[in-house]
């Protein structure tokens, strides 16, 4: 009988650890809520292939999924994810899908009727946590149309949608640190998380110092500085010889140290891939460390340098990149 209740108590304990798992590996954010370190890139994940591959990052153990308006592929991701809760492979409480507010719709009221749309879009009646996509409004206010709206217009509208249990965490991605203290002087809702560009070429000291300040957490875009658009840069994590030596100290790739980095300083990444294989090996962080040496080698390869400038908007008013 005692082994019995054993051997129940055992397969309940290691159903709630596999359920709960990314919980172990996640961010506290400044409302309460826990994000999890590791997500699921979305940008150019099209059609079927979309949905297979959600479908295998949510089996492999993904609970974090970043998605956006500007990606078009959010219906394909709201099916998949639909299914999987349906079939019972994970319960949408232990998801944590993120999706962003595009330029044309930051005037107030067209603000509002996008969050609903979004929604829509990946049929879910909430999303854990929406962001503005970019500071720079491709809207007028409306009445003065070439006006772009003041952000804290648009994220009154995000505070509407949290109040009305649409939106469970509101944040920004591409602000600088001015445009984020703007919205922190207005906000009644504090922007719990900043997604940016990330990894070892653009590690955004003074940033992660700026946030910790503010309570913030960060999303790193662009974690593996994009391999597969290189060749004119000049820098690949996946051949540098730098991270090839501590990669092979500890029997992982280059791509599994570049994020463990990332990590390992607590700021959440969001890798893209479209390969099964890669996304188990982007998953797979948590059974190594990198010690303080390691750690130290990893910040001496910045080189301050952004891939991502939007160089068409340098003359936009709201334009992030001339101050970090
Ligand atoms: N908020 C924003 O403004 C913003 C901007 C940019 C990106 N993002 C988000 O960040 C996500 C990731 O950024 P990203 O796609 O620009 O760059 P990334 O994740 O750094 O790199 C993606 C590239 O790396 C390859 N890759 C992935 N895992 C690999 C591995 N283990 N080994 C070797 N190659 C690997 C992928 O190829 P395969 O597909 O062939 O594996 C893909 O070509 C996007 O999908 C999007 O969700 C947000």
């Amino acid at each position: 009988m005692t082994n019995i209740i054993f051997f129940i108590a055992f397969i309940a304990l290691l159903g709630s650890t596999y359920g709960n798992h990314q919980l172990l590996h996640s961010v506290k954010l400044n409302n309460g809520c826990q994000m999890p370190l590791v997500g699921l890139g979305t940008s150019g994940l099209e059609g079927e292939k979309a949905e297979m591959l959600i479908r295998e990052a949510i089996k492999q153990g993904y609970r974090m999924i970043d998605c956006a308006f500007l990606y078009g592929n959010q219906e394909q991701i709201g099916k998949a994810i639909n299914k999987v809760i349906k079939e019972g492979l994970v319960q949408r409480k232990d998801l944590f899908i993120v999706t962003k507010l595009w330029n044309n719709f930051h005037a107030f009221e067209r603000a509002k009727q996008h969050i609903m749309d979004n929604l829509k879009q990946l049929q879910l009646d909430y999303v854990d946590l929406m962001l503005i996509h970019w500071p720079t409004s491709f809207d007028g206010k409306i009445g003065d149309p070439n006006t772009p709206p003041d952000h804290l217009e648009t994220w009154k509208a995000l505070e509407w949608a949290h109040k009305i249990g649409k939106v469970k965490s509101l944040g920004l991605a591409n602000f600088n640190h001015k445009q984020i203290d703007h919205v922190l002087s207005g906000a009644k809702i504090k922007p719990v998380v900043l997604e940016a560009e990330m990894h070892p070429y653009y590690q955004q000291k003074k940033m992660k110092d700026y946030l910790k300040k503010n309570g913030m957490a960060l999303i790193a875009y662009s974690p593996l500085a994009n391999p597969g658009q290189n060749a004119e840069r000049g820098f690949n994590v996946l051949t540098d010889p730098a991270i090839s030596k501590i990669a092979k100290r500890h029997k992982k790739s280059n791509a599994q140290v570049t994020l463990r980095y990332a990590v390992q300083q607590n700021v959440a990444v969001i890798p893209k891939s479209s390969s099964p294989k890669r996304l188990a090996e982007n998953m797979a962080l948590f059974d190594f460390q990198l010690s303080d040496e390691e750690m130290k080698q990893m910040a001496s390869l910045d080189r301050k340098k952004k891939m991502i400038l939007m160089e068409h908007l340098k003359n936009h008013p709201q334009y992030p990149f001339n101050d970090w």
